[in-house]
């Protein structure tokens, strides 16, 4: 299927993402639409609290993804288990002979958002490595050096040099993605290695720079992990996913978080842009003069990297101007509704895309 665009209309075979957290409980239930009316399959991230480390939980978190997709809506949510210092060889074994796991996610402790419990040393989980590598179950790496003393602008490009070097070099046939990659550094570490090493690329890395978090005050929605990094990156990062190089395809990394889990002394990193996340890509891909290469990185390279067939329905943007709420009210599970505010809110993109009713008429 070939991509058909004009200037007014986009028809792309329908995508995948391939990074989300969806959470669980009354969060879950508010934001899977959202993924799913747009998206055939997701890598979903297994960093919940407790973390998913077992089949039983992964089957059981699947499930209830699952039972919040809406009537009608049909959707394949990819399961991932959290590395840990201890988890039993036997787990990565039998969630992947049961079709269950698409891949392992390494969280180094402590780098990120319910980490706690990832790797404290590569070395931990060697003989994992050695069987994923055997089996063939992709790597997902969370990829920050922890080290307190490296400058938190710096801690993506050092974990290349000290952990993903001899990674690569340790296990030659692993097949790696470095998740939601931020730097110039990434880039380039990337396109060198690309015969077994890809990389997402979220809409919030590719339209703002760290001044986005400073802007007149201290601004949490645009805080995530890997920190948004200077300009010259973001600018590596647009040229990488426009360019039509395989190694490079989408993953939102969208993170929902409460506001008030935001709005804290201590607010958790994370942008939900889950609600429109395509439309944002397509506004960075014509902005790059490159919506002819929207649908290589949206739909085509992520299934050619997990060796998953491609999707054969498609999806219809419109260029039609909207506005993105200012926030979304969720339950908080407490009997009363908090605010989860989007990527994007009380922005207006200029793509939208069309309900499937619309898009038949
Ligand atoms: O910004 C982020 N949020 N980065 C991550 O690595 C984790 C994620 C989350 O779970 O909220
Ligand atoms: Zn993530």
């Amino acid at each position: 299927m070939d991509q058909n665009c004009d200037a007014d209309k986009i028809i792309l075979r329908q995508p995948d993402d391939w990074h989300v957290h969806f959470r669980d409980g009354a969060v879950l239930r508010a934001v899977v639409k959202n993924t799913a009316s747009i998206f055939n399959r997701a890598i979903v991230m297994p960093n919940l609290q407790p973390p998913i480390t077992s089949v039983e939980a992964a089957f059981s978190y699947r499930r209830r993804i699952m039972e919040a997709i809406p009537d009608g809506v049909i959707f394949t949510p990819l399961m991932t288990v959290y590395l840990t210092d201890d988890l039993p060889i036997d787990v990565i074994e039998r969630g992947f002979q049961a079709g269950l796991f698409t891949a392992a996610k390494l969280y180094p402790a402590n780098s990120t958002t319910n980490s706690s419990e990832g790797v404290s040393d590569l070395k931990e989980i060697d003989s994992i490595l050695e069987t994923m590598q055997k089996i063939g179950l992709p790597l997902l790496v969370h990829g920050e050096v922890v080290d307190q003393e490296v400058d938190i602008f710096d801690r993506e490009a050092v974990f290349i040099e000290r952990h993903l070097i001899h990674l690569l070099e340790r296990y030659p046939a692993l097949r790696v993605v470095m998740e939601h990659i931020t730097t110039e550094q990434a880039v380039q570490f990337v396109e060198a290695n690309s015969s077994r090493l890809a990389a997402t690329i979220t809409p919030h890395h590719l339209h703002i720079n760290r001044n986005a978090m400073f802007a007149g005050g201290l601004r949490s929605d645009y805080f995530c992990l890997p920190v948004v990094k200077r300009e010259h990156h973001r600018r590596a990062l647009r040229k990488a996913a426009t360019s039509g190089n395989s190694c490079f395809f989408l993953g939102t990394d969208s993170a929902p978080h409460l506001r008030s889990f935001k709005e804290s002394s201590c607010g958790c990193a994370g942008i939900f842009n889950a609600p429109n996340a395509l439309e944002s890509y397509a506004q960075v891909f014509e902005e790059e003069g490159k919506l002819h290469k929207l649908q290589g990185f949206a739909s085509e390279f992520g299934p050619a990297f997990y060796g998953l067939p491609l999707n054969t329905g498609s999806v219809t943007l419109v260029r039609r101007e909207q506005v993105i709420p200012e926030f979304f009210e969720v339950n908080n599970g407490l009997g009363s509704k908090e605010k989860i505010v989007p990527f994007h809110a009380g922005e207006t993109l200029n793509w939208s895309v069309l309900g499937l009713k619309e898009a038949l008429e």
